[in-house]
């Protein structure tokens, strides 16, 4: 079997690389390297965000690669300081300015934060649709939506998000987003896909790695993409970067995809902060 990450389609006709590489706390100092060795590796898809601080290196490696623009997915977020519509248009345009493209393939609203802004992310919503209807931004989604909150956006808006990107590993299934998801067309995002290493000591896991003589980063990150979803670890390690990226080679049985899947441990398992109330806005 060839490794080799399949494009999967999104609801508004374009397609996404199934895997990427993220950059959620990668020192700018360090970011140009590590996306220049993955991109070098054969990842095709980048995810950032204007939290992040490394937009302007990525770029940098991306230009740098050799490879074409066309040829890389870049995902990047609105920060949460720019809800409102002037300030989401003022900071689409610096995160473009920052990584020198003229488009985005993905732009998503990062958190809904829905205990500020009077609870409003609807008309900021309505700014992306702006985006994606000049072209800036190829596809538009969301992070971090409840199902409330897609479900107001369904009752309020005319775009139905592209994707959702959301917590999921397998201590937190996050099932009940992903289902909304899979019903209403919003493919799922699954961030922090290795719990951020807190999965990788697991017995079960240690287990079905050993017998089929992969890692567990290797057998956690091949158990989403069997759930349909895209992920993007992240790391700065050269071996690990390439081990993550050897994960379409080899698949999990059904009785194997079901013994990880019993290691939900629902809300408990939940590693980052709850999308309900989390209301931080950088000074
Ligand atoms: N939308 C959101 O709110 C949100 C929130 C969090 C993350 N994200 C996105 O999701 C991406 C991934 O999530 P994440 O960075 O939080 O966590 P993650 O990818 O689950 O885990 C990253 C951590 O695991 C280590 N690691 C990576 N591969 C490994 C391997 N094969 N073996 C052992 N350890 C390994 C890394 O260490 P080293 O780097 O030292 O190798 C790093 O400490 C982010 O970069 C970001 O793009 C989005």
């Amino acid at each position: 079997m060839a490794n080799t990450t399949p494009d999967i389609s999104l609801n508004d006709g374009n397609t996404i690389p199934q895997l990427g590489f993220g950059v959620f706390q990668i020192e700018p100092k360090d970011t140009a390297e590590a996306v220049g060795r993955a991109l070098k590796i054969g990842y095709r898809h980048i995810d950032t965000a204007e939290m992040y601080g490394n937009e302007a290196e990525v770029g940098q490696a991306v230009r740098a690669s050799g490879l074409s623009r066309g040829e890389v997915f870049v995902t990047s977020k609105l920060n949460n300081g720019f809800h409102r519509p002037d300030d989401a248009r003022r900071a689409f345009d610096s995160t473009l300015a920052a990584l020198r493209m003229d488009y985005l393939d993905l732009f998503l609203i990062h958190w809904p934060l829905p205990t500020r802004y009077d609870g409003d992310f609807v008309s900021t919503w309505k700014v992306l649709e702006e985006f994606q209807r000049d072209g800036r931004a190829r596809s538009v989604g969301v992070s971090n939506f409840q199902v409330p909150h897609l479900e107001r956006l369904a009752a309020e808006a005319d775009v139905v998000p592209a994707v959702n990107q959301i917590e999921a590993h397998p201590y937190f299934a996050n099932e009940e987003v992903r289902a909304y998801g899979r019903a209403h067309n919003i493919l799922t995002e699954a961030w922090s896909p290795i719990a951020q290493g807190k999965v990788l000591h697991d017995p079960t896991l240690i287990d079905i790695a050993g017998q089929l003589g992969r890692t567990v980063a290797q057998v956690v990150l091949r158990w989403h993409v069997q759930r349909g979803d895209i992920v993007f670890p992240k790391s700065t390690t050269p071996s690990r970067i390439e081990e993550n990226f050897r994960i379409f080679d080899f698949e999990l049985d059904d009785v194997t995809m079901d013994r990880i899947g019993s290691l939900d441990r629902g809300e408990a398992g939940r590693q980052g902060p709850n999308p309900d109330t989390f209301d931080y806005v950088p000074a």
